[in-house]
């Protein structure tokens, strides 16, 4: 009797579990650590990393149109970048640092190369607003995506609403950087 209790509160306990995974929307192999990066907070969907992976290479993030987060984070080098030493931004502006490949990122906790950022989703909005990297603002993105043929059906097929807001483009971002090389 006292066995039978036990197993069924393991069962209990086990399909929460795996549907806690499921709800995430991440499946990866039994032995895999767990992920830093909450995806119950952001669940994945092949909506949202169309979505991302979109907003990822359009150069539309950047003040005039040309740089966009692929520019400096190479899918040819690992997201990185190989031919020199400082990033290139806007308007030919050379940077300080140069840009660190993106790789199993869910499993970081902090960002940079001095650790100066611990949260994966708002690490977008650097790049978009530094001066030497896209020169923008989070405002004038989502101004720009809403006049956009293509972005406000990408944001109804997630979010169930066309309307676009910066929150839900970050986190969109976010879920592509953290799945980046998975
Ligand atoms: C002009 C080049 C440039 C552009 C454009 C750029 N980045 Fe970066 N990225 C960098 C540099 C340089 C760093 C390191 C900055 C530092 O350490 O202060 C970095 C760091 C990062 C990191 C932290 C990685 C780690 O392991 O710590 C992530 C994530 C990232 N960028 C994602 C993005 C995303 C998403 C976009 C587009 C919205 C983007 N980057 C646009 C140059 C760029």
């Amino acid at each position: 009797m006292k066995i039978n209790r036990i197993i069924i509160g393991l069962s209990i306990v086990l399909t929460a579990t795996y549907c806690g995974v499921k709800k995430s929307g991440l499946e990866t192999p039994e032995y895999f650590p767990v992920p830093h990066y909450n995806f119950d907070n952001n669940p994945i969907s092949k909506a949202k990393t169309r979505l991302g992976s979109n907003l990822f290479y359009d150069p539309l993030l950047s003040a005039n149109n040309t740089i966009s987060c692929a520019s400096c984070h190479s899918p040819y080098a690992g997201f990185a970048h190989t031919d020199h030493d400082l990033s290139h931004g806007i308007y030919d502006s050379i940077g300080t640092r140069n840009a660190p490949p993106l790789f199993n990122l869910a499993w970081q906790d902090r960002f940079m190369w001095d650790g100066a950022i611990d949260n994966l989703d708002a690490q977008a909005l650097a790049p978009i607003s530094h001066a030497t990297e896209m020169g923008s603002s989070i405002n004038e993105v989502v101004a720009k995506l809403k006049e956009h043929k293509k972005y406000p059906g990408l944001f109804q097929e997630i979010y169930k609403d066309s309307l676009i807001t910066g929150r839900a483009g970050i986190k969109s971002i976010g879920t592509i950087s953290a799945l980046a090389n998975i």
